[in-house]
């Protein structure tokens, strides 16, 4: 019923989402933190499975976080079986449904046998076209400006960059993956508003939906919701209301 009122001619072309809440949905049920993660693999199988179906091209998961190797030991471990275990599980419907799979972050702080299976997956899928996934892990949004920075001043260093002419499209070919869109949806589950550091250059003129869904509980329909809350804002990128809708109006 819902699905009929997305409007497939505005859909968004990269969603993001911060998978929040695992470790409170499973405090409430009694539980331990680990098995809101394990429940929240469901989410990430329903999510994928929903963002293919409804044709969405891009598709950014924000799994672990640099400021995650922080948390306790033995949850970073479970949090790094669950990722290893993932990758390996989902293979074969990721070459199924032609889904590529592609991986932002500080990739040589993952353990080896995560970094295998995720290098294997980013291989065997990169000709892969009907939809793009990729998997934030040890990621932060600050380090990917950073580490894009060192990039461009070794290319300064070889002569390669002009500081006088560097400009955002040029900076931004240094970042994590230039080639996708930046995200127009930006669905944070978990009842929180902030962004956590999660793709700080990319989302400047995001649409943020955020849900008090807890991520273990988040399903298709929470999905479709976020479309089509997305799909009622005017998006005016700094201009007036009246300059965007002469825009739409104008035609090409
Ligand atoms: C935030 O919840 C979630 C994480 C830090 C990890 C997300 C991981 C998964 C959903 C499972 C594995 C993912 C993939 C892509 C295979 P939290 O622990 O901060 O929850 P809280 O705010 O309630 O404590």
């Amino acid at each position: 019923m819902k699905e009929r009122r997305i409007r497939t001619d505005r859909l968004p072309r990269h969603v993001a989402v911060i998978m929040d809440g695992n470790g409170r949905w499973a405090e409430r049920r009694g539980l331990s933190r680990i098995e809101g993660h394990r429940a929240g693999l469901e989410s990430v199988r329903a999510v994928l499975r929903a963002a293919h179906e409804l044709a969405i091209r891009n598709l950014t998961l924000y799994a672990f976080s640099l400021e995650n190797w922080s948390r306790p030991k033995l949850e970073v471990e479970e949090l790094m079986h669950l990722l290893e275990h993932y990758l390996e599980a989902e293979r074969e419907e990721v070459m199924r449904n032609g889904i590529r799979v592609r991986a932002i972050g500080r990739a040589d702080l993952l353990p080896p046998g995560v970094r295998r299976r995720l290098d294997q997956v980013i291989d065997e899928s990169k000709g892969n076209r009907e939809m793009t996934l990729v998997f934030a892990i040890s990621y932060g949004g600050r380090a990917e400006i950073v580490d894009a920075a060192r990039k461009l001043l070794r290319d300064f260093e070889l002569g390669k960059v002009d500081p006088d002419r560097l400009d955002e499209k040029t900076f931004a070919a240094y970042l994590y993956e230039p080639e996708l869109p930046d995200p127009d949806l930006l669905i944070r589950t978990g009842g929180e508003s902030r962004v956590s550091n999660f793709l700080l250059w990319q989302i400047a003129y995001t649409e943020i939906h955020s849900t008090e869904v807890m991520w273990p509980d988040f399903r298709k329909s929470h999905f479709v919701d976020a479309l089509l809350d997305y799909q009622s804002r005017e998006r005016r990128f700094g201009l007036t209301s009246a300059q965007v809708r002469s825009d739409a109006t104008e035609g090409p």
